[in-house]
């Protein structure tokens, strides 16, 4: 009797162990944009290439459109062990290092090229490690695309923004950048811009075309300046605890993994930020405003003194490096 249990308690202990040692891995991921958009996109594959590559040992769950949580709460949720990734804006990483504010100096990239030329350098790379202090660690960069400039009225100069309220990420580049040109900016989550516009409580917001698209930011905006002033760019994200307690094997295929997804969301970016300005266009909901050499350098003017004021906090040596890669 007494050989029986001690038996049958011996298979139950294994069983469990084998079934410990099977249970894969879970990644969830949580991101607040549409999946048509660069990070949509770039989500859905790193699902697809981790569950062809590591069947058995990683899932992931992808949680688009602020389904689970807001840029704001994924972050502590992170730390939590909620949620494995995000990737939010780089606008929103203020309250964990100043150094990731470089990427909201207005008109500092001339392009996405420049940006990744950035991103791709030694200053980019150390930039990745740059909230390791708080247990974030970053993975890539992601690119969404260029800022246009939207509002109800036609903003072709800084003197027609003066005096509106427009949304802005969680940023205090961008706060100053708005306030630069008279602008009450408000620091709104994105699932609230929607109805700010819709209702009134802004007037004005600055996005990237697949944002505005497959948010239908067009639909209650009646003019859309094409300014390209700034970048939206991604980190993609997670706690560096979890990335560091994988098994060697697995962290290295999901780095590959990585890699090859930031290739192709990098690459599809500009694109989908085109085919989005089309249907915008296309849409007849507003109108895309195209600006003179003259009219985008009085934007330039009027905000570029952010950089100076900005500059101690994130270091001239990481600014310097940023105006390099325009040449
Ligand atoms: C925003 O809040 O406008 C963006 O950061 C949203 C996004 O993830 O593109």
């Amino acid at each position: 009797m007494r050989f029986i249990a001690l038996t049958l308690a011996a298979a139950t202990l294994l069983s469990t162990s084998v079934a410990v040692q099977a249970a894969p891995i879970k990644i969830k991921f949580s991101h607040v944009v549409a999946e048509s958009t660069p990070k949509g996109v770039g989500g859905k594959m790193f699902k697809e290439l981790v569950e062809k590559r590591l069947a058995g040992k990683v899932v992931v769950e992808v949680y688009p459109n602020s389904q689970l949580y807001d840029d704001k709460k994924v972050m502590e949720a992170l730390l939590l062990g909620d949620v494995q990734m995000a990737a939010p804006s780089l606008a929103k990483f203020g309250k964990y290092t100043k150094k990731l504010q470089v990427f909201d100096l207005p008109f500092l990239f001339d392009d996405l090229e420049a940006l990744e030329r950035f991103q791709n350098g030694d200053m980019g790379k150390q930039l990745l490690q740059s909230m390791s202090k708080k247990g974030y660690l970053g993975l890539a960069y992601w690119h969404n695309g260029m800022k246009q400039l939207s509002g109800n009225t036609a903003l072709r100069t800084p003197e027609d923004i003066n005096g509106l309220k427009c949304r802005i990420q969680q940023s205090d580049v961008l706060q100053a950048q708005f306030e630069a040109v008279g602008v009450n900016p408000q620091k709104l989550a994105f699932a609230e811009v929607y109805n700010a516009l819709q209702t009134g409580v802004v007037d004005c917001a600055e996005n990237p075309w697949s944002n505005i698209f497959s948010k239908k930011f067009h639909e209650v905006q009646k003019y859309i300046s094409e300014t390209n002033h700034g970048a939206l760019d991604y980190l993609l994200v997670t706690n560096a605890g979890f990335w560091k307690k994988l098994p060697d094997d697995i962290r290295t295929e999901l780095e590959k993994i990585i890699a090859e997804v930031t290739l192709e969301v990098n690459k599809q970016a500009y694109d989908l930020a085109m085919e989005s300005r089309q249907k915008v266009i296309d849409s007849g909901r507003s109108e895309v405003l195209t600006l003179t050499k003259e009219e985008v350098a009085k934007w330039r003017k009027a905000m570029k003194p952010v950089w100076d004021e900005f500059e101690k906090q994130i270091g001239k040596d990481v600014i310097e490096a940023a105006i390099q890669v325009n040449q």
